[in-house]
C-alpha cells in the first residue's frame, strides 16, 4: 500500500515499538492518530514527529476499555482522515514479575484480554467497514514469539497473542476477496520498557532497536498486497511462518 497521504491509527504510540512506528510512517507521510494512556507522553511523540514535519494527533485512551473505542475510532477520523492503516500496538503483559499460570488472578487474565485481544477486536469492528468500502485497508496485529512457544509464566500474555494472532487470521478468511489486508506480526526481541519489565536481566546489547524493527513493519504494509492476508510474518527476518 502506498503511505502518503493515508490516515493511520497507531496504539501504544507513546513510547517503545509504537513511538517508532508512528516516526517511521509520518517519514512515509501517513497522517497519524496516536493512541496511549500517558497523556503527556503522547504529546511529546506527536510534537517530535511534527517537528520533523509531519502530522500526528494525539487521543489519549486505554484500549481496554470498552467504552472508548468508538470514541478513538471516530476521533481518528476526524483528525487525521479516513484510517486505512491500523496497528493494533499497545499491549500489556498483566502482573509483573510475570507468574505462573495457577499464581495469576483471573482479573489480570481478563486485563490482559481486555487490551490485547478485545480492544483490537472491537477497534477493527470500527475501523475495517470504512477500509472496505473505500476499497483499502492494511490491519496489522503486532504479535510475539509466546504467540506459538509456550514459555512458563507467560501464561496470559501468551493467551492473548495467540489468540490475536487467529483473529487476524479469521478476519483474512472472512474478508477474502477485498482489498482490505489483514497481518499479524511478530517484531522479535526488542529494547523497550515491556522488555525490560518482562526480562530485567536481560543484556540490552542483544536486543534490537525498535526504530530498526519498525522501518520493516512499515515496509511489510507497503507490500501487504503481496503477502497472503492473515500471514503471520517476523519482522526482523520478514520471513513468513506457516
Ligand atoms: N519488546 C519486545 O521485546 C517485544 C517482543 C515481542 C512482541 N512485542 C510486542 O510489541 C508491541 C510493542 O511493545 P513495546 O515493547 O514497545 O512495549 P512498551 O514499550 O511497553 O510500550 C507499550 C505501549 O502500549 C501502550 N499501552 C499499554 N497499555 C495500553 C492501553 N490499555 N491502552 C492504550 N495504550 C496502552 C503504552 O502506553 P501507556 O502506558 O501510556 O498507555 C505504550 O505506548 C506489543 O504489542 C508487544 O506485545 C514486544
Amino acid at each position: 500500500m502506498e503511505i502518503d497521504g493515508r490516515g493511520a491509527l497507531v496504539t501504544g504510540a507513546s513510547r517503545g515499538l509504537g513511538r517508532a512506528l508512528a516516526r517511521a510512517l509520518a517519514r512515509r507521510g501517513a497522517r497519524l492518530a496516536l493512541v496511549a494512556r500517558d497523556e503527556k507522553a503522547l504529546w511529546l511523540v506527536v510534537d517530535e514527529i511534527r517537528g520533523e514535519g509531519g502530522e500526528a494527533h494525539a487521543i489519549p485512551a486505554d484500549v481496554g476499555d470498552k467504552h472508548a473505542v468508538y470514541p478513538i475510532a471516530g476521533a481518528a477520523a476526524a483528525l487525521a482522515g479516513p484510517i486505512d492503516i491500523a496497528i493494533h500496538n499497545a499491549s500489556t503483559l498483566g502482573a509483573v514479575p510475570l507468574r505462573l499460570l495457577l499464581d495469576t488472578d483471573c482479573e489480570d487474565l481478563e486485563r490482559v484480554l481486555a487490551v490485547n485481544l478485545v480492544g483490537p477486536f472491537r477497534l477493527t469492528k470500527a475501523l475495517a467497514g470504512g477500509m472496505l468500502v473505500r476499497g483499502s485497508g492494511v490491519v496489522v496485529f503486532v504479535s510475539s514469539d509466546a504467540a506459538v512457544s509456550a514459555y512458563p509464566r507467560w501464561g496470559a500474555y501468551s493467551a492473548s497473542k495467540a489468540a490475536q494472532d487467529h483473529l487476524s487470521r479469521v478476519f483474512a478468511a472472512e474478508f477474502e476477496g477485498t482489498p482490505v489486508r489483514f497481518l499479524s506480526v511478530d517484531p522479535g526481541e526488542m529494547d523497550t520498557r515491556m522488555h525490560r519489565d518482562a526480562c530485567p536481566d536481560a543484556d540490552p546489547s542483544a536486543l534490537a532497536d525498535p526504530a530498526l524493527v519498525a522501518r520493516r513493519i512499515v515496509s511489510l504494509i507497503e507490500t501487504a498486497e503481496a503477502a497472503p492476508s492473515g500471514a503471520r510474518l517476523l519482522a526482523q527476518t520478514s520471513e513468513a511462518l506457516p
